[in-house]
């Protein structure tokens, strides 16, 4: 028998919005691949979730496909975590509709994402959208996760599927464990955008958000026109679009270069043209194999098909042992 310890469960879901940007990467994606070796790992392309804000879904097929591929180029390996679709796994709808039977209509109005869609789409306020949180906790309590790596911006549907994991084992029986959002290692690291203030971000300026399959030459000609000081003297405060290109370079350049374009900055000698250009060269060097990687992938549909029926197999080899133990615990078990 092995007496190796049983690795905690990670589970997260990603979005199927087409293109990943360089914040995806350093906030999410990097995380992932960092994880794939010390824990059992399920990633899930959320693309039921996907249909809550969709009309029209000709562009699904490319968004999954584009999504998985760039994450396999960015370094997740579907050999070491399952990688799957979520409509691939039907137990999750199983699933969703027990967990629907815990879900109070108030607390799912209550929601501030809700909230937020009723806002921005009020001719479509259908009841997915409402349910949207009960299908993610459908998602992470399916393989009984514990360890859920999410931004800030899921921690109330992350909340949620705690409450319905507590709500379950306490009407029916122990079944959950409580899911945690969760960071592996250090603080994920903040990718500023290019046009000064805030985060790189797919729904803003596009020239200020650097994607994976931007061409070298988009990379040179955006990071060409990020914004700097105009001058300033040198000893005042380094301006937030300075010290965000800084923050930048950080993370796609050596460590000799950090320390040049710090130095130049202190003597107030910094070159900016200089200082983008290294900026730009060292995401070329980044992005470039990602970017050919992920093409050669998403041109390969057998690879693609393996990839998903091999995450799909692992993923409800998992929910079927979990689907199983809820129904015996609320008790629909009959023969
Ligand atoms: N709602 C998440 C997002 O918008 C995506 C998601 C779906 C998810 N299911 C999940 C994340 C399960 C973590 C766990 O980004």
């Amino acid at each position: 028998m092995s007496m190796e310890k049983k690795k905690d469960i990670v589970m997260s879901g990603i979005r199927p919005t087409g293109f990943l940007h360089l914040g995806n990467y350093f906030g999410a994606v990097r995380n992932y691949v960092r994880m794939q070796d010390s824990y059992t790992c399920y990633f899930m392309v959320a693309d039921l979730h996907a249909l809550t804000t969709l009309n029209e879904t000709r562009e699904l097929k490319g968004h999954v496909r584009r999504v998985m591929a760039e994450n396999i180029a960015c370094g997740l390996d579907p050999d070491k975590v399952a990688f799957y679709c979520q409509s691939h796994v039907p137990e999750t709808a199983e699933l969703y509709l027990l967990l629907n039977m815990l879900a109070y209509v108030g607390e799912l109005e209550k929601t501030p994402t809700f909230k937020d869609k009723v806002r921005l789409q009020p001719q479509n306020v259908n009841a997915g959208l409402l349910t949207y949180p009960v299908l993610m906790a459908a998602d992470i309590l399916l393989h009984r996760a514990t360890l859920v790596p999410v931004g800030k911006d899921q921690g109330q549907h992350l909340e949620i599927a705690r409450d319905f994991a507590s709500r379950f084992n306490g009407r029916y029986g122990e079944v959950f464990p409580e899911p945690y959002a969760f960071n592996f290692g250090e603080a994920l690291a903040k990718v500023p955008s290019l046009d000064g203030a805030g985060k790189m971000s797919k729904s803003e300026n596009q020239m200020a958000t650097i994607y994976l399959a931007d061409t070298d030459e988009a990379i040179r000609k955006k990071v060409a026109k990020a914004k700097t000081d105009s001058g300033g003297d040198p000893g005042s405060p380094m301006p937030e679009s300075v010290a965000n290109l800084f923050q930048l370079l950080q993370l796609v350049s050596g460590e000799d270069v950090v320390q040049k374009f710090t130095a130049d900055y202190a003597a107030g000698t910094i070159r900016y043209g200089d200082m983008k250009k290294e900026l730009a060269e060292g995401m070329v060097g980044f992005i470039g194999p990602i970017r050919e990687k992920a093409e050669a992938i998403q041109n390969d549909d057998a690879y693609l098909r393996r990839v998903m029926e091999q995450g799909a197999e692992k993923a409800r080899a998992s929910a079927k042992v979990t689907i199983q133990l809820s129904k015996d615990a609320i008790g629909l078990s009959y023969i």
